[in-house]
């Protein structure tokens, strides 16, 4: 394989065929091509874009380097959901427990804090002896006792997308529509699914803040899925403004729990179940408003409470936080943020409260950061709210005084106070559309 050949072909405009994608990708992963070789391969993808057919080859390249997960004889759906990323987004959190609990397995995988959106493995590692580093073995076997594990991204599973996605974040080509769907395809994939539903947010605080291209990428990864035999169902989701109240770790764990046991804020139930029941859908269930009930019960009945408990249990965590959530790692400093206005709030930006959140303590600058759970934001303030001067908007978490002036800052930019009718642009519907194979049905008008 000429390597320089490919990279020349790609430059110009042309494509790489599968075979030449898995060739090329199973040197790479054995270190028989340099890293410089794939950072101008990647940035020429970047550029030119990949074709249908080159997608899928550098997934199933992708795949070929890992193994997959397994569940023959399980006797129940294997169902999984995939965020795009946002700001205050501990779905994850319930969704995996509560579905578990209507009876579907979910072999969860996630990913820690990237840029300023939040991970769902950090939320859970802020749950005092959480392990989130299972192997395929241990989670195989614990999906089978229990229904349901949370893990994150094995050595096992698509090794190489590891490589390529640490070459991407430093060679500005993250950003990237094929490579981005390839990448989360292919630790999904491995999954052994039966269905997956993909959270693609919409708006400021998401990844891709271009509505047409995060429908690009929902259509894209839909067609990867269905061609590989897992029906894939995504729902485009409002991430104009945090979702919930809380931003940061352990308070995030704290709301999912609120939120676990029927309490806690409206839009993080209302998307929450929407996203419940495409998973119960897809795993057999063909009544969409059976499939609520199935979900309300389980809140209510305490079974999705229970079930989170069982899988904090078996990943070595204190279950008792469940019970107790005060039991979660608690910040040193915390003070509340008043209104510095009367007025309308016309917005509260999630990148500036995700970025402050990374400011802070809460996530990585680099990948040895190490993350304090405790830091972070409760935010009562929302979009279209009428507010008065010194009215409490939010609460700031944060180890010390220096903590609490950052935070103060970031809100003082994140929440815009306008006139009596000063909300410049409508919020975006929370859950604004369905997209399947077979198309997009807007959701708005329900
Ligand atoms: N998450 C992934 O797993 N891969 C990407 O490329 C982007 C987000």
């Amino acid at each position: 394989m000429f390597v320089p050949g490919l990279i020349e072909r790609k430059r110009d405009g042309g494509a790489l065929a599968a075979g030449e994608w898995r060739e090329l990708l199973t040197a790479y992963q054995a270190g028989a091509v340099p890293d410089y070789q794939i950072s101008a391969l990647l940035m020429a993808c970047f550029l030119r874009g990949l074709t249908r057919e080159e997608t899928a080859g550098l997934l199933d390249g992708m795949m070929a380097s890992g193994s997959r997960l397994e569940f023959g004889g399980l006797g129940r759906p294997v169902v999984d959901k995939h965020s795009t990323g946002g700001v205050g987004d501990k779905v994850s959190l319930i969704l995996a427990p509560l579905v578990a609990a209507c009876g579907v397995a979910v072999p969860m995988m996630s990913g820690r804090g990237l840029g300023h959106t939040g991970g769902t493995l950090d939320k859970l590692e802020s749950i005092p002896g959480f392990r989130t580093d299972l192997s395929l073995e241990q989670t195989r076997a614990q999906v089978e006792r229990i229904g349901c594990a949370m893990i994150g991204q094995t050595p096992e599973i698509a090794p190489v997308d590891k490589k390529l996605y640490a070459l991407r974040d430093v060679t500005a080509t993250v950003e990237c529509v094929p490579l981005i769907a390839a990448s989360i395809m292919s630790k999904k994939l491995a999954e052994g699914l039966n269905g997956l539903v993909l959270d693609v947010k919409q708006g400021s605080g998401a990844f891709i803040t271009d509505a047409e291209r995060s429908l690009t990428l929902a259509k894209t990864m839909i067609e990867l899925g269905q061609d590989r035999g897992c029906p894939t169902v995504a729902l485009l989701t409002a991430m104009d403004r945090p979702l919930g109240r809380a931003c940061g770790n352990a308070l995030e764990a704290e709301e999912a729990i609120m939120g676990l046991r029927g309490e806690g804020p409206e839009d993080l139930r209302e998307v929450t179940l929407a996203e419940a029941v495409e998973m119960l859908v897809l795993a057999g269930e063909k009544d969409r408003a059976e499939a609520r009930r199935r979900l309300d019960d389980a809140l209510a009945s305490g079974k999705a409470a229970e079930a989170f408990q069982r899988v904090i249990e078996a990943q070595g965590g204190n279950p008792a936080v469940v019970d107790d959530p005060a039991l979660l790692p608690q910040a040193e400093a915390v003070e509340v943020y008043y209104a510095t206005a009367t007025g309308t709030i016309a917005r509260v930006e999630p990148r500036l409260i995700g970025r402050a959140v990374v400011e802070m303590g809460g996530g990585r600058r680099t990948v040895e950061d190490a993350v304090d759970p405790t830091v972070g934001f409760v935010i009562t303030a929302r979009p279209g709210q009428q507010v008065h001067q010194s009215e409490p908007l939010a609460s700031i978490f944060a180890k010390d005084a220096e903590g609490i002036e950052l935070g103060r800052k970031a809100l003082d930019q994140a929440i815009e106070i306008g006139d009596a009718d000063g909300r410049r642009t409508p919020p975006l519907p929370l859950v604004q559309a369905r997209v399947t194979a077979r198309g997009v049905e807007e959701l708005t008008g329900r």
